[in-house]
């Protein structure tokens, strides 16, 4: 699978640093909907899920959290913990999320608003749908 990372340039200077994202310049669509999860109970995992249409990027605020991405054929696990990295996910990836800090702040930029019927919440209907792709 191949696992992208976006580094944004971090304007840092003695009194910290900013980070700007654009649409269609550092973020690679139209930003049509922003979410973000935050107090995520430590022992929790979520996610458990892969969309049809969307595409994300998650960027960890503060604090840190793991992913486990999975497109069928491979299943990578990754830890964010940099406010000035974005991990750019596409459709038709299971994603799970666990590990929460207890100060994690994890934002999603996405390129459409929420839509139910853009989810695959099953596994095995998942694992379907990407065997009869490839
Ligand atoms: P859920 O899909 O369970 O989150 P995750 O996949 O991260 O575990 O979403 C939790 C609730 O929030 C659920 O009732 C749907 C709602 N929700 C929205 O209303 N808008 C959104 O943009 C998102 C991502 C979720």
């Amino acid at each position: 699978m191949n696992i992208k990372f976006i580094q944004f340039q971090s304007h840092g200077d003695d009194r910290g640093s900013l980070v700007s994202l654009e649409q269609n310049k550092n973020i690679p669509f139209d930003i049509k909907r922003v979410y973000y999860l935050f107090s995520t109970k430590e022992d929790v995992r979520r996610g458990f899920h892969a969309h049809k249409q969307l595409k994300q990027l998650a960027i960890v605020l503060k604090g840190s959290c793991r992913f486990l991405l999975d497109d069928g054929t491979e299943k990578i696990e990754l830890l964010l913990d940099n406010p000035a990295q974005g991990l750019y996910i596409e459709s038709f990836v299971w994603r799970e999320m666990f590990d929460f800090s207890k100060d994690c702040v994890l934002m999603v930029l996405a390129d459409s608003v929420y839509d139910e019927n853009d989810y695959i919440r099953n596994y095995d209907e998942f694992m379907g749908m990407v065997e009869n792709d490839s």
